[in-house]
């Protein structure tokens, strides 16, 4: 008996499916609809149980550019890249042609037409993906400068809505270093935008010019549903602290009293990496309030959903 499908038709019909998926970028957080946000979301709930196996339609090959330092990001994506059934190249900058002073649209031009169908990219300029307008594929922005980490804000929002079953509503509170952080610049809107009520808290030298979001940080402590805190960005620092570091955590940071003092339902969230006694007590890492380390199991959830949306692929 013949095939109903004979093998060429069979990868035509394939290549047709293939061309017809929507494959699309996430460079912003501002970019998501509410439903894209929710969609993403839902996914990634259904990758933490029921669709933990689940691959994508063909293999997909898949570079990830990293042009400062990560741990939570770079191998949370490449741990959600491999469950997902993508082969995963992970570029090094101080060993490629970036040496020899190629461009960033350059070498992503590069993955491109070498036959890669996505491109992860952390980059230390807030904007880099505006060079990158001529590429077909999708890129994911793994974090830009001070102003951007897309990723980072969905399983943020991921963690408090499988919390709470809700972001309307509730009470969060940023304390830190929000000046310097493309976290805070992302989630603050964002939560603002699906309905919660947000303040910041910290240094005033660390925070934005103009705010009328900020309250002191023991004003606001019973107040708050989420304490996300921040890391102090040192490294990003041209202004001089008006306090000493060795007195950071009492002045501003989260020590064991006033974790005390926190709703019995409220939680701690932190992105990290943390500097453990400057902005959050050691201990208070470990208290049940904390979430910091299911944040990180989020990320790949999150990441895989994200993958998932941006490849244009469904259940
Ligand atoms: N939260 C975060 O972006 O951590 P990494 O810098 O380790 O990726």
């Amino acid at each position: 008996m013949k095939p109903l499908l004979t093998l060429e038709m069979s990868q035509a019909i394939q290549k047709a499916a293939n061309e017809s998926r929507t494959t699309q970028s996430l460079l912003t957080i501002d970019q998501l609809s509410h439903n894209d946000i929710f969609t993403i979301l839902d996914d990634a709930k259904c990758f933490s149980y029921s669709q933990k196996d689940w691959h994508l339609s063909q293999e997909r090959l898949v570079a990830n550019l990293f042009f400062e330092p990560s741990t939570r990001t770079h191998y949370s994506f490449i741990s959600a890249e491999e469950q997902l059934g993508m082969k995963v190249a992970n570029f090094n900058p101080m060993t490629s042609s970036q040496q020899k002073g190629e461009s960033l649209s350059d070498t992503a031009r590069t993955f491109e037409a070498i036959g890669y169908d996505a491109l992860v990219i952390r980059h230390g300029d807030d904007d880099y993906y505006k060079e990158l307008d001529q590429l077909s594929i999708p890129i994911i922005n793994a974090g830009s400068g001070k102003a951007h980490h897309p990723t980072q804000c969905l399983l943020d929002l991921f963690t408090i809505y499988d919390e709470f079953h809700t972001i309307a509503g509730l009470n969060v509170l940023i304390v830190g270093d929000i000046k310097h952080s493309r976290v805070a610049s992302s989630n603050i809107t964002t939560l603002e935008r699906l309905g919660a009520n947000v303040k910041v808290s910290g240094p005033t030298e660390l925070q934005k010019d103009g705010e009328t979001r900020f309250e002191q940080l023991d004003n606001a402590l019973e107040w708050a549903d989420v304490v996300m805190m921040l890391r102090i960005q040192f490294e990003r620092h041209e202004e001089v602290l008006s306090i000493e570091k060795e007195d950071y955590l009492t002045y501003y940071g989260l020590t064991k009293d006033r974790a005390a003092r926190l709703k019995d339902h409220a939680i701690i969230m932190h992105p990290a990496p943390m500097n453990r006694g400057i902005e959050i007590d050691s201990d208070v890492v470990e208290f049940s309030k904390s979430r910091i380390f299911k944040q990180m199991e989020n990320g790949v959830y999150t990441r895989k959903a994200i993958l998932k949306y941006c490849l244009g692929e469904s259940f």
